[in-house]
């Protein structure tokens, strides 16, 4: 263990280090940033995560995070971290390509396979680099991407580095997909790109016409089902699962640190492409394997979930009592939607404003701002868990009612 007084290291300035003129222009861009209201700084969670944790000092009901089915603490989870460290120790200290490849990995990657109904699956150290991957390695300046407007930002900056151009589609629009499909025709090759569920929205891709118009135009589709997975279909197969598409989307991806309570990324999709893959994604290649903790702990998730299928039910019994009881308070949401759900209060101050007015009531849903959603749609996104009992959700809307009333939402 390491004591209190071994953690205190000498503080050392690199500030003198920097030159005078980037250190300015630096801190200049800092001021702006502080003027607009969208300055950020970190805040201190003591303890694990959970439906309750203490966050900067002040114990709160905990509706920040992505442990929706409540994995991330589950005994189970925990075993299996630590008997993997035993077995192979901390860090792997090679790439997978080089003398990283262990043989959790395959079981891993075999498991997500035949869960997503798909040929292969690959691990990546994260899901955002999963995106930076698949598509810096698929796509270039021969390509054309088409790619949602409110698409989370590592598929934004997997598009940016690929080089391909990018058709961007207004938000959930069919009919603006179809006609840049259909004028978009002579590209080398063409490709769609969805996330399932909206990360800051909350509102879920139609992707069973996606796939069909994408089938209709020879396109490829690819699915970020980093908030699905676990979450959507009857067997929290995920987004492709609900829309009865499973198997027909051609490239999926994802993260393993939402509803799995682990942490890294994986892509399933054909054995060509995942071989593919494995030869030419940078972010894949150039980087080291995941610690053997983390891979047990996904493993062992999987089976949680299977096993524990009412963890699934009690989230979505949780959200549409949220979401039916924030409509009667007077929050503009619909009863019928997902566990991710955004007040959108419009301004960065106003947001941030209703996030420390719900803090100093007990509760924590984090303020978001630009650029993490669009300028003047600054919100609070909470996100409902499994984990939360009737009494921290009664809690809980108190305080967003008096809240939303002090901000003048409601
Ligand atoms: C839709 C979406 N894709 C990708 C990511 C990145 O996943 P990870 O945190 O595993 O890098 C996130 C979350 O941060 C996300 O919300």
């Amino acid at each position: 263990m390491i004591s209190a007084n071994e953690t205190k290291m000498p503080v050392t300035h690199n500030a003198p280090l920097l030159r005078d003129t980037m250190a300015r222009s630096l801190q200049r861009e800092l001021d702006s940033l502080k003027a607009e209201g969208l300055h950020r700084r970190l805040r201190q969670v003591d303890g694990p995560q959970g439906p309750r944790i203490s966050v900067d000092g002040t114990e709160a009901i905990h509706f920040a995070g992505s442990d929706y089915l409540g994995l991330a603490c589950h005994p189970r989870l925990k075993q299996a971290a630590c008997q993997a460290t035993m077995r192979y120790g901390c860090g792997v200290a090679s790439a997978r390509l080089i003398s990283g490849n262990h043989d959790l990995y395959p079981q891993l990657e075999e498991r997500l396979a035949c869960f997503k109904q798909a040929e292969a699956a690959l691990l990546f150290s994260t899901g955002y680099q999963a995106n930076l991957g698949v598509l810096s390695a698929l796509v270039g300046s021969q390509d054309v991407v088409f790619s949602d407007a409110l698409n989370h930002a590592s598929i934004v900056d997997g598009c940016r580095l690929s080089r391909a151009q990018v058709r961007i589609v207004p938000h959930n629009d069919l009919a603006a997909l179809e006609r840049l499909l259909e004028r978009e025709r002579s590209a080398r090759r063409r490709l769609v790109v969805v996330d399932s569920l909206y990360s800051m929205d909350g509102d879920v891709a139609p992707l069973a016409q996606i796939v069909e118009l994408a089938e209709r135009y020879d396109c490829v589709t690819m699915v970020d089902d980093s908030h699905g997975t676990g979450v959507l279909g009857k067997t929290g197969r995920g987004a492709a699962e609900a829309a009865g598409v499973l198997g027909r989307i051609d490239i999926e991806t994802g993260s393993l640190a939402k509803a799995l309570g682990g942490f890294g990324g994986y892509v399933v999709a054909s054995r060509t492409v995942i071989e593919y893959l494995i030869n030419r994604a940078r972010p894949f290649i150039f980087t080291c394997a995941l610690p053997s903790a983390v891979v047990a702990t996904v493993l062992e998730a999987l089976a949680v979930m299977e096993d524990e299928p009412e963890r699934r039910q009690r989230l979505w019994d949780n959200t549409r009592y949220m979401r039916i009881r924030l409509r009667e308070i007077g929050f503009d949401v619909n009863p019928n939607g997902t566990q991710i759900i955004p007040l959108v209060a419009g301004e960065p101050e106003r947001a941030m404003r209703f996030c420390q007015e719900l803090l100093s009531r007990g509760v924590f849903a984090q303020g978001i701002r630009y650029p993490s959603v669009p300028r003047g749609t600054e919100r609070i996104r909470l996100t409902v868990t499994a984990s939360h009992n009737r009494a921290d959700l009664d809690i809980a809307l108190t305080a967003l009612a008096e809240a939303g009333r002090a901000v003048q939402l409601i």
